[in-house]
């Protein structure tokens, strides 16, 4: 999409245009005059047009031959990010249906406090662009988007750059994550993420196999690859422009699928679980996106990637394992497998001693049952890279929520037979997760992400977020 700043002189046939519910008397706002303006006003009268959140009412002015889609926003000051995007995303679903290769967008009257709203609009028409099946391919070529004269041309330009730089990591992570796992296995992660070396010289990406990670101890993450076919692999994704700087580590969980192992899972939506992968997605989109920006930071990938399968070799309920660390697990839950990838890769990040880490994981069903689909559930052992993080969720909407790590939740992982088990109790199960992970992570800023609810869409939408790409880039842009 080629995105230009829209002046006076441009006349474009399709107009956008956001209204509000409580700001339908005073017009004069919205840009429109003359002619254009005493037919909206008709229709206001008439109740065509109603600026109701999520509501896209057309007109037409036949005198001048311009299209108006007049986007409710509902209340002005009630305004959220979450709602603009949804409103603008529908928008841009039926105009996908109108076939027109170009479009004015009017933001001067999009004000959510503290949002860059620009770089939302343009991540959004971006996400719109996106499909899976390629098919029903959208003919829209061109945007120009009228935008504050506070903005100036350079600034304008370079927040259009960043904004298809974030996008292009999303629609990255999306369509890893919708790819059906007898395609994208760990062997096809790793090649993904090879193909990043060409965008920026910069990056660099390397790749351990089974036997190197035998080399390396890591006897917990080869416990969960062990009844497939598909071999483990660790991805390493370094993009280090600038010398003698600590680099923020993020490491993504890539279960490509995840049957549960031995501790089987019921069948009932089990095809959602090639999204166990969500957490390695969104590391490469934003690996992807730093280098497409040519961002000022170093930021480093790794990608624990394993298939976990149930078989006549594969890992045993109550099988005791050393970890990389040295410390042992004793695996009473084959399904509890995400924090046995990334225990290990933990631990192997700090080789380049990290100035933070993150982990991303689709961790726990516990998690999507405690928060819901909105909020990623953010974990640290830092009080003060949780303010980083939860700023950066305000910066994108991308949003978070903190959940406790007390002394209490790491003793329900005692047992003895082992360190730790990899299961806690009953309750609390994203928590018991996070706590296992912190384990391995103690002289490190640590932080841990889990997207189980967050990083796709079930039911007739399904499909992909690409998130938390969003918060990821902003940390990183944000925490130079
Ligand atoms: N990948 C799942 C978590 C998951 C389940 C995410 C459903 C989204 C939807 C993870 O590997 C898992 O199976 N976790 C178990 C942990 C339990 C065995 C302690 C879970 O959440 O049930
Ligand atoms: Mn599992
Ligand atoms: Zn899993």
């Amino acid at each position: 999409m080629k995105y230009v700043r829209f002046d006076k002189k441009t006349v474009t046939r399709y107009n956008l245009v956001f209204i509000y519910e409580d700001k339908l008397s005073n017009l004069n706002q919205y840009g429109l005059k003359g002619r254009v303006l005493e037919d909206l006003k008709l229709d206001i009268t008439n109740k065509l047009v109603d600026g109701k959140l999520g509501s896209m009412a057309t007109f037409t002015s036949k005198m001048y031959d311009r299209n108006y889609f007049l986007v409710g926003l509902g209340e002005k000051s009630k305004l959220t990010i979450q709602a603009y995007e949804k409103s603008l995303n529908l928008a841009l679903k039926r105009i996908n249906g109108y076939n027109i290769s170009n479009i004015s967008l009017d933001l001067n009257n999009v004000s959510i406090k503290n949002y860059d709203h620009v770089k939302a609009t343009i991540i959004e028409i971006e996400k719109s662009q996106y499909s899976y099946k390629k098919r029903d391919k959208s003919l829209l070529k061109e945007c120009s988007l009228n935008v504050s004269n506070r903005i100036d041309n350079k600034k304008f330009k370079s927040t259009v750059d960043i904004s298809i730089a974030v996008a292009n990591g999303l629609n990255t992570a999306r369509r890893l994550g919708d790819t059906p796992s007898n395609i994208c296995t760990p062997t096809f992660l790793a090649k993904e993420a090879k193909k990043l070396e060409k965008l920026n010289r910069s990056l660099k990406v390397e790749v351990l196999d089974e036997k190197q990670m035998r080399t390396l101890k890591m006897g917990s993450l080869l416990s969960v690859s062990q009844g497939s076919v598909q071999p483990a692999k660790l991805v390493i994704i370094k993009y280090t422009p600038l010398k003698n700087k600590q680099p923020i580590v993020l490491v993504g969980k890539g279960i490509t699928f995840d049957t549960g192992g031995i501790s089987l899972k019921p069948s009932p939506n089990m095809d959602e679980m090639k999204y166990d992968m969500s957490g390695a997605g969104s590391v490469i989109g934003t690996m992807q996106a730093c280098a497409e920006m040519n961002l000022r930071n170093n930021v480093i990938g790794i990608l624990a990637c394993a298939e976990n399968m149930p078989s006549g070799v594969a890992t045993r309920p109550g099988d005791v394992v050393t970890s990389m660390s040295g410390i042992t697990i004793e695996i009473l839950n084959t399904d509890a497998e995400g924090r046995l990838v990334l225990c290990d890769a933990l631990t192997f990040s700090k080789k380049y001693k990290p100035k933070y880490i993150l982990d991303m994981a689709t961790l726990t069903g516990a998690c999507l049952v405690g928060l819901g689909k909105y909020p990623s559930g953010l974990f640290s052992n830092n009080s003060s890279l949780t303010q980083k993080i939860k700023k950066s969720a305000d910066n994108t909407g991308d949003r978070v929520w903190e959940l406790p790590l007390y002394s209490d939740y790491f003793d329900e992982l005692k047992t003895n037979f082992a360190d730790i088990q990899n299961i806690g109790g009953r309750y609390g199960g994203a928590i018991t997760a996070a706590a296992f992970l912190a384990n391995f992570t103690k002289d490190e800023k640590w932080a841990h992400l889990d997207i189980a609810g967050t990083a796709w869409d079930s039911g007739n939408d399904k499909g992909s977020t690409g998130r938390p790409v969003k918060l990821l880039t902003d940390f990183v842009m944000t925490n130079k």
